[in-house]
């Protein structure tokens, strides 16, 4: 019988073995957080860091990926975002500098660079918002998913986690699936990876950790927060879409609705017509995940968190959170058992007590 440290094992062990890493956990990639520190911490810590390589130019990308191998030996992924118009030069730096894994995010990827990770020996992660997309990615060869509930902090879908898991999860066996959003505990892992998941991808706990290089006003918001304050953008008007963003409320994102209503003002009044209102909409939040996570502004910043940021409590070490995410999922393994125990003793008792 196995002990419930190897019952945790078995269960990460696919995904574990696909990552190369000890945990089958991700680190999510998230912009101007997850650079070579902290990507590097979570490798050396036997999960699996990502650089986030959001708007960056590809000499940078270049640079922050020869920054990480010089900071570890172990597997990392680069995070690529679909619509970055150098998409197909930043896949070639990926293949170039043999980075092991290439995420790509933000939208249905499209044929050329999907193609261009595979040709290039990469393994390829992509985000599957639906059962359909799924299914149509595994036919094209991606190698791994990632599914990402609401829940999450930063570019969402409608969907929360716990819905995608019981959608995806039981048809889609040909690849590793990974969840994500509002995870906070090894409890809520385990569950996952007992309903067929193959691992976790996390984003708040590790942006809010000792290594992370997020201004300390940043760490400090994500410890005063609640999950209920991690809120997904407020549209004002169906003609003018607001893409659905997962951040902490603050001036910022009050402004933000009165930034849309002067704007449609204006539009109602000729002021502006609907493509430049809608690109005044679009530039309210440019820069924003920088001046919070950098420069430490958190009032009027973008402080993008997930629902999870209710469980982030105090900085952390990258080992020690995941050191008690594994310790949080084997002791519910370990009360399962000694529950299972009490009960076959009850039911002896019960048995000797009736005679047989
Ligand atoms: C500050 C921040 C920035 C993020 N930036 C990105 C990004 O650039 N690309 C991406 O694919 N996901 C991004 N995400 C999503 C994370 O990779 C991850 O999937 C998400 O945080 C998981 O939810 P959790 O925060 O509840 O753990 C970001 C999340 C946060 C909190």
């Amino acid at each position: 019988m196995l002990t419930p440290a190897e019952q945790f094992d078995a269960l990460q062990a696919r995904g574990a073995a696909f990552l190369g890493t000890e945990f089958a956990i991700m680190g999510g990639a998230m912009s101007w957080v997850s650079e070579r520190h902290l990507v590097a911490a979570i490798s050396n810590a036997g999960g699996f860091g990502v650089i986030a390589c959001g708007a960056m130019p590809p000499a940078l990308l270049e640079a922050e990926i020869a920054g990480t191998q010089a900071l570890t030996d172990k597997p990392f992924g680069v995070n690529l975002i679909t619509m970055h118009p150098d998409l197909e030069d930043l896949v070639r730096i990926c293949v170039r500098a043999k980075v092991g894994h290439v995420v790509l995010a933000g939208g249905i990827p499209p044929g050329p660079a999907l193609r261009a990770v595979k040709d290039g020996g990469a393994k390829l992660i992509a985000f599957a918002p639906a059962l359909v997309l799924a299914r149509r990615f595994v036919k094209f060869g991606v190698d791994a998913l990632v599914i990402e509930g609401s829940e999450a902090g930063g570019h969402i879908g409608p969907v929360s986690l716990s819905v995608l898991a019981q959608e995806i999860l039981p048809h889609i066996r040909e690849v590793p699936v990974f969840v994500a959003g509002g995870l906070g505990r090894g409890e809520a892992i385990l569950g996952y990876l007992e309903m067929g998941a193959s691992g976790a991808q996390l984003g708040s706990r590790f942006a809010a950790s000792a290594e992370s290089i997020a201004h300390p006003n940043f760490k400090n918001a994500f410890i005063r927060a609640n999950a209920r304050d991690a809120i997904p953008s407020i549209q004002l008007d169906e003609r003018f879409p607001v893409i659905p963003v997962r951040g902490l409320v603050n001036a910022g994102t009050k402004r933000f609705l009165q930034h849309q209503a002067e704007t449609l003002a204006k539009f109602q009044s000729g002021e502006l017509d609907k493509t430049a209102a809608q690109l005044a909409i679009e530039h309210f939040w440019a820069g924003a995940l920088r001046r919070a996570v950098i420069d430490g502004d958190v009032e009027n910043g973008s402080v993008m968190a997930g629902q999870s940021v209710g469980m982030v409590t105090k900085v952390q070490s990258v080992p020690e959170i995941l050191q008690e995410l594994k310790a949080q999922a084997i002791a519910a393994l370990d009360a399962r058992a000694a529950q299972a125990r009490a009960a076959q003793a009850r039911a002896a008792g019960m048995g000797r007590a009736e005679g047989f």
